[in-house]
């Protein structure tokens, strides 16, 4: 049977969104369903800028923070007006143009609860937390499971020190972490099919790596509500779905999560996610991504090109599908 493989990003909209389709599909089989959905998440189109605006962010002071040099970057930055208006967040809609709906998000007052494996769980105002934690900038790349990359100047913290701030208990293995959920807000959560709060892990070794950032700006100031506000993950060495959104609890634990994508088509996305340009993803090469706001496709590198930082953490786990 020959069957037309498209790209994520040339799926067209319709089969991302009508929710015909996904029944229809689901009548077959959950797994067909979900493979669906999980096809889905790349769709496209840069309309319907919009920023943060709203909720008054008492922590604005803060930005612009001052630039880590460490995290320089050979890549030209992104502009902000393209990069506010090609996202991914599925609680606002499985496609790109989300933005306008997600400043429906009240991002204050916002708490995030740490808890699980940790000396005393607890809930943190988030503007508490932010001025405990401190901000930095830095350049990162960022690169999506749909061959798409850009180049963002995040401002934040390291989540190694977050991890500190939680006091994780030895017997703690994975950093797991969920999204809000809120169907009023976020109509997507609607869409039953999925395995709502969005949820990612990593390992404490991961977690505590120095390159493991905690989003909390962009751009010289708070971070707009599409980009994740007020709290979001950076893992650059990872495909970006492991980079989750508008968190609002972080547990500590010994068991392995499974996240959104890996329960929607564990065949397709797996835990690790690490980017490897050698490793297709089932349905299309990842050997080169497309620079979003300069028209041209680059050589995707192993490690998103951050191998010296990380490399280290997979020593010896050949039984493990690193790259999917
Ligand atoms: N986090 C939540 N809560 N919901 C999402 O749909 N999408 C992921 C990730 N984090 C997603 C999420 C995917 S697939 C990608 S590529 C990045 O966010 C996109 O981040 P960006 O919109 O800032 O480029």
């Amino acid at each position: 049977m020959l069957i037309k493989r498209l790209r994520g990003w040339e799926i067209p909209e319709r089969m991302a969104t009508d929710e015909k389709v996904f029944l229809n599909r689901r009548s077959f089989m959950m797994g067909a369903g979900a493979i669906a959905a999980a096809s889905a998440i790349g769709t496209g189109g840069l309309v319907n800028a919009a920023r943060a605006e709203g909720d008054a962010d008492p922590t604005a002071d803060l930005y612009p923070a001052d630039r880590n040099e460490f995290y320089k970057i050979e890549r030209a930055l992104t502009p902000e007006n393209i990069n506010s208006r090609y996202n991914n967040f599925y609680e606002f809609g499985s496609h790109k143009e989300i933005s306008d709906r997600a400043q429906a998000l009240q991002t204050r007052p916002w708490t995030v609860t740490l808890d699980g494996e940790v000396e005393e769980e607890r809930e943190v105002d988030i503007d508490t937390l932010i001025r405990a934690m401190g901000v930095e900038e830095r350049l990162y790349r960022h690169r999506c499971v749909e061959a798409w990359s850009m180049t963002i100047p995040w401002s934040g913290f390291p989540l190694a020190r977050l991890v500190d701030y939680a006091r994780p208990l030895s017997s703690t293995k994975y950093v797991v972490m969920q999204t809000f959920q809120d169907s009023s807000v976020a109509s997507g959560q609607r869409q039953f099919w999925y395995p709502w709060p969005y949820t990612e892990g990593l390992t404490i070794e991961e977690a505590t790596n120095e390159l493991a950032f905690m989003v909390t700006g962009a751009y010289g100031q708070p971070a707009a509500k599409q980009f994740g506000a007020p709290l979001r993950l950076a893992v650059p060495w990872k495909y970006g779905f492991k980079s989750i959104k508008s968190i609002v609890r972080i547990t500590f634990t010994s068991e392995r999560p499974i996240s959104f994508w890996e329960q929607l088509n564990a065949s397709e996305y797996g835990f690790w996610a690490n980017v490897n340009p050698e490793v297709p993803h089932p349905r299309w090469s990842q050997a080169n991504e497309r620079v979003l706001g300069e028209n041209r496709t680059i050589p995707t590198v192993i490690y998103n090109g951050y191998g010296e930082q990380v490399a280290d953490l997979y020593k010896n786990m050949e039984g493990e599908r690193l790259y999917a």
